[in-house]
Formats: C-alpha cells, sequence, structure tokens
C-alpha cells in the first residue's frame, strides 16, 4: 500500500477540501466580471484543479498545459521544458494558473513570463508553497497551504511518478528515496 511509505500526514484530505471551498469563493468573487482560463499545469495540478474548479460558481473555460522540470528524482532539474501548449487563444484573456506545488519557483516564472509575453493577465494559485525552496523570485496570488522545506507527494504530487492518487500530501520517508 502506497499508505506505507509516508511518515506523516501533512495536510488531509478534509483541510484540502475545506481550503478549495474558501479559495473557490475568493476567485468567484474576484473573477466575478470576466471569464478566466483556468490552466492547469499537467500533471501535479489535476486534483487539486478538479476540486478547485468545483466551488468557483461562475463562468469559467479550462485548458491544460504541460511542463517538466523534475524528470523523476527529488531535485529540480534547473531546465523547464514545454511539452504541451495550450490550444485556447489566449491574448487579452484573464488566466489563472493552477499549480500543486511552487518549489524553487522555475516552473510558474517560466509559465508566467510566456504567457504575460502572449498577452494575458496572469494570476497563480497553488495549493502548496515552500517558500524555503525558491530560487527565483515569484509569488503566488493564491496559497493553500505554506509549507516546510520537506519531499512531499500525494495530491497530485509524485515520486517518480507514484504517489499521486493519494487523497492527502503527506511527507515521503527518507528510505524511499535513498533505496
Ligand atoms: C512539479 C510541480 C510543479 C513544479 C514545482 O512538477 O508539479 O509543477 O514541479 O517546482 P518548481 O517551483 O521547483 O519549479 P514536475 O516538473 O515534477 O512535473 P509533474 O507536475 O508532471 O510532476
Ligand atoms: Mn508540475
Ligand atoms: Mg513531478
Amino acid at each position: 500500500m502506497l499508505e506505507q511509505d509516508i511518515k506523516k500526514v501533512l495536510v488531509s484530505e478534509e483541510q484540502i477540501h475545506e481550503k478549495a471551498v474558501e479559495l473557490g469563493k475568493i476567485l468567484q468573487n474576484d473573477y466575478k466580471n470576466t471569464t478566466p482560463l483556468i490552466l492547469g499545469i499537467l500533471r501535479g495540478s489535476v486534483p487539486f484543479m478538479a476540486e478547485l474548479i468545483k466551488h468557483i460558481d461562475g463562468e469559467l473555460e479550462i485548458d491544460f498545459m504541460t511542463v517538466s522540470s523534475y524528470h523523476g528524482g527529488t531535485k529540480s532539474s534547473g531546465e523547464v521544458k514545454l511539452i504541451m501548449d495550450v490550444d485556447t487563444a489566449i491574448n487579452g484573456r484573464d488566466i489563472l494558473i493552477v499549480e500543486d506545488i511552487i518549489d524553487t519557483g522555475r516552473t510558474l516564472k517560466y509559465l508566467k513570463e510566456l504567457l504575460e509575453h502572449r498577452g494575458a493577465r496572469v494570476k497563480i494559485v497553488t495549493l502548496l508553497d515552500k517558500p524555503e525552496g525558491r530560487v527565483v523570485e515569484i509569488e503566488p496570488d493564491y496559497t493553500g497551504f505554506t509549507i516546510p522545506n520537506e519531499f512531499v507527494v500525494g495530491f497530485g504530487l509524485d515520486y517518480d511518478e507514484h504517489y499521486r492518487n493519494l487523497p492527502y500530501v503527506g511527507v515521503l520517508k527518507e528510505e524511499v528515496y535513498k533505496k
């Protein structure tokens, strides 16, 4: 079972649900005069994106982009690769990027600059923020939980593609990635 590899639960299923309700209401109000494009960053954002949009009672569209910078390990490679672009015209649009986590900040800095360069107004919502991990300057507009500098998995976050389906966010036992 996946649970055996988890040292502790950092953010529970219930806490995530409550936070999605809270953020959904705020976003609903902040975007009431426009139809935002809610942009999920594959693959980690999928569970949070699905949870969040259920709680935004207003007009919106969704789309996805795939970028990758971890390539399997526990450390950022430092290079962000664009794997799949958006399909939607974005010039002049309000875009809300949905992320599972902001760590070094490289992924979101890259994405924000790319989308702004194409003429979009960009904001960021992230389930988790790990400010101690930051190596480039970028801040989310909306944050679910600020977490300490530990390697976390679950609710979309993976270690080598595993654990994305855990219903909560947990800290992985060290022996799992040291073996
Ligand atoms: C992870 C995570 C964020 C990014 C955050 O994605 O989902 O997108 O890294 O790290 P950063 O702030 O240091 O850039 P990853 O590249 O592992 O791809 P994935 O979403 O498919 O797991
Ligand atoms: Mn990701
Ligand atoms: Mg990953």
